[in-house]
């Protein structure tokens, strides 16, 4: 048996041991898959322990996604993009950092039928989440306004490609001239998350989107925000955060295992187990 886990600060919360330990036995593969409370600071010694007890590899979270970029030996396109690692590979005491958000996120939008190539995409966030998304939207040919409270992140995401990104701010003016304007809205923001209190002070800027205009939350837990709620009763195509969370995974167990999945089986798998 060969180990896995996720490391973080918190980390009870994550879900990547019951996706991950739900495929591995569907998939008859012959690992465990831990959490591991690896406090801020330490990812270096954690690198080293890892190595020492066998692991085969491990995914990150809060706060260790960016920590963990100068400290391993090689980067996969999308780490160094996004300049954050979500899944680390250990071969022949060797580390290798792979960024699996971004791909699965695209992921998702492809699965629910949403091209996002020329499109205006209205991002509501500037966090790590965002800016994993943003990157590969515009990667994959679309141009991103940013819309985020704090004003300085939002104009330091857009720093990465200023061709691309725009920053905006978040008041309900600007939010529903944006919408006007958009033709794809991400919310990125953590309103609306289980176990949080904030939420938007006000959904009036839906009422700006063009009927056509699906929108998008990453969060999926609950598995329907008011965010979405509000956008499905105003007749919009609504996408949760589920579909982004499993390609994710999946991506991550092809790297760790370096076996094919097939991500619309593991989909059906783990509807039930979330
Ligand atoms: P993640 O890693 O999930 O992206 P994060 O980096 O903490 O998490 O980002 C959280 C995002 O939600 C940020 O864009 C944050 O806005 P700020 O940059 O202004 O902090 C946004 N957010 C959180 N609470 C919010 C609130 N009450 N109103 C508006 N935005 C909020």
């Amino acid at each position: 048996t060969r180990k896995l886990c996720i490391i973080g600060d918190p980390v009870d919360h994550s879900k990547s041991p019951v996706i991950q330990n739900t495929m591995l036995r569907a998939l008859g593969l012959d690992y465990v898959y831990l959490w591991q409370r690896v406090p801020r600071g330490t990812c270096e010694q954690w690198l080293a322990c890892a190595k020492y007890a066998g692991y085969a590899g491990f995914n990150a979270t809060m706060p260790h996604k960016e920590d963990l970029v100068p400290l391993l030996d090689e980067l996969d396109e999308d780490a160094r993009l996004i300049g954050a690692v979500n899944t680390v590979c250990i071969r022949d005491g060797k580390t290798y950092g792979y960024n699996t958000d971004g791909a699965g996120f695209l992921r998702a939008l492809a699965d629910a039928e949403i091209d996002p190539a020329g499109k205006r995409v209205l991002v509501l966030g500037a966090g790590g989440a965002a800016k994993a998304v943003c990157l590969k939207l515009v990667q994959a040919g679309a141009d991103v306004v940013v819309c985020n409270r704090t004003w300085e992140k939002a104009q330091a995401l857009c720093d990465h490609d200023p061709a691309h990104l725009h920053p905006a701010g978040f008041d309900g003016e600007t939010l529903a001239g944006q919408a006007a304007q958009c033709q794809l809205l991400v919310n990125c923001t953590s309103l609306g998350m289980e176990g949080t209190e904030g939420q938007f002070e006000s959904f009036d800027f839906l009422d700006r989107l063009e009927p056509s205009v699906p929108v998008v939350d990453l969060i999926y837990a609950p598995p329907e925000t008011e965010l979405l709620r509000q956008a499905r009763e105003r007749g919009h195509k609504t996408v949760n955060g589920f579909g982004l969370l499993v390609n994710q995974a999946v991506l991550a167990l092809e790297h760790f295992t370096q076996t094919k999945v097939d991500p619309a089986a593991m989909k059906d798998l783990l509807r039930d187990v979330l």
